[in-house]
Parts: structure tokens; C-alpha cells; sequence
């Protein structure tokens, strides 16, 4: 495919057109199986020893998740791809590619609470020690903490659930001159709105079960980055601990991709509009989304997200806590549940819910306020959304 073709046309074909070899079918087929056929003793025993190119047996390859994997990395910009059973399969994957027991990973705070519970465990379990810094202060903290035992520098931008910006050129800059690889994950911003490889970062992660997916009926994860670093995370990481993808889930997102560039970048208006409605609302207290020019790191977010600014947004209203729990009950459109990135909007409260693993302590210090709500912004018209929750927001004068 032209490299030179705009982004929304690489969406929809790239890398290549998705012609099946060997039948001519438009749309990558599901290969539903969990082996291939061998052509001979000898040819198998090749494939084996990786001197001729074949399939084996699904968790260790499989052409519709390599179609997948291909399609991902060339959107980010990356050489290669491997997909993962879910978001958490991808993170653990990454860390335990990079890492040895006694080995450091400086983590921005705050990160996804599963992404914080599996730093907790892989503390407790492998000796992998998690060094948080936050996020807003990221670049400028980050040099003072890296030592011999560094193996990792892991940063969520925007980050979930309170859409602190990190600046991914600056984090990369200083991590390059220590030779330590950095690791994005770009789940709330997508390869529409960053791209982190070009602003020198090495990895980037998604859990795909959020806007690569889009419809809100699959899980998923992608871990992208260069050949070498793909193929062993494939092959000594993945494929051991068995978090390979299946293709009929691959199949999905790769259906889902297909209309990524127009649903980012709705998602993001939306979210801009609902954002700008709720900053001016008399009981909300705080509003915390990048693209507000009063975000502390807007200009940040301004540099690196082309213009677009996730469709997720975290807000404070007024009364904390329990006026919180209140407005999600309230609402009607959004669904109170957990995920975000789906046509559908959701709604919930991250220190009782998606954050729970961490402390009350440590959501003081990672900046989580106990008030604070999350909506992800679905593709509903906004202005909708918008009288949802100023009616639900008003009932809670009373
Ligand atoms: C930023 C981020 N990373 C990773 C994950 C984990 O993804 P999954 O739920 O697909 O395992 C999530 C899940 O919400 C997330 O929001």
C-alpha cells in the first residue's frame, strides 16, 4: 500500500487489501482451527526449526490474528505485532519480556487499577519492583529515579481514570540516553489521535477491547514495537504463558477497525462538547479532560494528540462522593457499568469500581479524588447526553 495515502484510506486497507490467498474472499476468513495440516514429516520438522515459514498450531500463530497484528502495527508505525487475550495479557507481556526478578519499571501514576494490580503482584510474586511517578511531572522527576536495575519506563497517556497527560518526546528523549526502552499505552488515544512510536517511544500497548474493538462485544489486547522485541515476547512470553489471541475474536476487531478513524474522531467531539457543557455547569466542581485549555497539560496534549482529545473525560460534582453515586444512578443514556470506547456511553465511579486495588492513600497520591466520575462519551448525539446530565446533575440541588 502507498505509504503516503491519508490516514482514514490506511484504516480501511492497509497494510494490504485483505484478500484471502487462497480463496479470493474479500474479508479475512476466520481460520477456526487449532492446527495446520503438514505437507510431510520433513516439512513439518522444518517449520519447527523456523527454516521455512508456516502455521503450527493456533496459539503460536494463525493468519486471521496475523492480519490483525499486521493491521495494528502499521497504524501505529510499527514493524510488528503481537495480539494478546485481553489489555492485562498485553501489559503482563511486555513487563515480563523486559524484566528479571530484582528489575525496576517506573510507572506513571496513575495507570489503569488492573495495570496497578498487576504491577502489585508482579512486586509480590517476581520481585519486579513498580516505581510510580506522576504523571504530570513525569519527564521532569523521571532521570532522578533510573538506576543499573531500570529495565522499563511504562506510561499510560492520557492516563485512566483522570487523563493526566504524560509528554511521550520528552519521557523518550531522556529514556534513550540511558538505553531504557519506553512502553505506551495508547488505549484512550488510539493511533487516530497519537502515535507514540513517532514521538520516540519503542512499544505501545492497547487494550483493543476498548476503541480498536469499538462496539463493546470483545476483549482483546496488542503489544507493537520492533521485530526482534515482538518476536520474543511471542514466542518466550506469549506463547508460554498461553495469553494468545483467538481469531474469532481477531475477526471482530478487525471489523471494528474498519470504522475507526470516523468513530475517534466523533467520540472526541463529543466528548469535547459534553466537557465544555459540564466545565460551566453550576454543580460540577472539576472537569478533567486535555482537550479543556484549562487542562494543566494542555499545550502537552495539544502537541502530541493531533487535535483530538480521547473520548473519555473524568468530572467532580458537587457534594463528592455520594452526590457522585447519585448522578450515575441518575442518568439515563449512559450505561453504569465499567469499559469505555464502545458506540455506547458509560458512566462509573473509578475509586469504587475500575480502581479499587488501590488504597485510599494510594488514590490520594495518584491524584484519584473518591468523587470522581468517568464517562466515556459514546456516539449518541452529544446534545442528548448533554440534557441527560444536566437533568441529572439539577436533581442533585434538591
Ligand atoms: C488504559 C487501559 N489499559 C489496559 C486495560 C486492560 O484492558 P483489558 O480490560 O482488555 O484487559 C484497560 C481496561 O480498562 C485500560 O483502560
Amino acid at each position: 500500500m502507498d505509504p503516503d495515502m491519508r490516514l482514514d484510506t490506511k484504516v480501511v486497507h492497509g497494510p494490504r487489501h485483505e484478500h484471502d490467498p487462497h480463496t479470493g474472499s474479500h474479508r479475512i476468513p476466520i481460520y477456526q482451527t487449532s492446527s495446520f495440516v503438514f505437507k510431510s514429516a520433513d516439512h513439518g520438522a522444518r517449520i519447527f526449526r523456523g527454516e521455512e515459514e508456516g502455521y503450527v498450531y493456533t496459539r503460536l500463530g494463525n493468519p486471521t490474528i496475523d492480519y490483525l497484528e499486521d493491521k495494528v502495527a502499521f497504524l501505529e508505525g510499527a514493524e510488528a505485532g503481537a495480539a494478546t487475550a485481553s489489555g492485562m495479557a498485553a501489559v503482563s507481556a511486555v513487563v515480563f519480556t523486559l524484566c528479571n526478578a530484582g528489575d525496576k519499571v517506573i510507572v506513571s501514576d496513575p495507570v489503569y487499577g488492573g495495570t496497578f494490580a498487576f504491577f502489585e503482584l508482579a512486586k509480590k510474586k517476581f520481585n519486579i519492583e513498580p516505581v510510580y511517578l506522576p504523571a504530570i511531572k513525569f519527564p521532569e522527576l523521571l532521570e532522578d529515579h533510573i538506576d543499573d536495575r531500570t529495565k522499563l519506563i511504562y506510561i499510560e497517556t492520557p492516563a485512566n481514570p483522570t487523563l493526566d497527560i504524560v509528554d511521550i518526546e520528552k519521557t523518550a528523549e531522556i529514556a534513550r540516553k540511558h538505553g531504557i526502552p519506553v512502553a505506551v499505552d495508547n488505549t484512550f488515544a488510539t493511533p487516530i489521535t497519537q502515535r507514540p512510536i513517532e514521538l520516540g517511544a519503542d512499544i505501545v500497548l492497547h487494550s483493543m477491547t476498548k476503541y480498536l474493538s469499538g462496539h463493546g462485544d470483545t476483549i482483546g489486547g496488542i503489544v507493537v514495537g520492533k521485530k526482534d522485541f515482538i518476536h520474543t515476547l511471542k514466542h518466550d512470553v506469549v506463547s508460554h504463558i498461553g495469553s494468545n489471541y483467538c481469531p474469532f475474536n481477531a475477526y471482530f476487531i478487525l471489523r471494528g477497525i474498519k470504522t475507526l478513524a470516523v468513530r475517534v474522531r466523533k467520540h472526541s467531539e463529543n466528548a469535547m462538547k459534553v466537557a465544555q457543557f459540564l466545565h460551566d455547569h453550576p454543580m460540577v466542581e472539576k472537569v478533567l479532560y486535555p482537550g479543556l485549555s484549562d487542562h494543566p497539560l494542555h499545550e502537552v496534549a495539544k502537541k502530541q494528540m493531533n487535535g483530538m482529545y480521547s473520548g473519555v473525560l473524568s468530572f467532580i460534582v458537587k457534594g463528592g462522593k455520594e452526590a457522585g453515586k447519585k448522578l450515575i444512578e441518575t442518568v439515563k443514556i449512559p450505561a453504569l457499568a465499567v469499559s469505555l470506547g464502545d458506540t455506547d456511553s458509560y458512566i462509573e465511579h473509578p475509586a469504587s469500581m475500575t480502581h479499587s486495588s488501590y488504597s485510599d492513600e494510594e488514590l490520594e497520591k495518584a491524584g484519584i479524588h473518591q468523587g470522581l466520575i468517568r464517562l466515556s462519551v459514546g456516539l449518541e448525539d452529544p446534545d442528548d447526553l448533554i440534557e441527560d446530565l444536566d437533568r441529572a446533575l439539577n436533581s442533585l440541588k434538591i
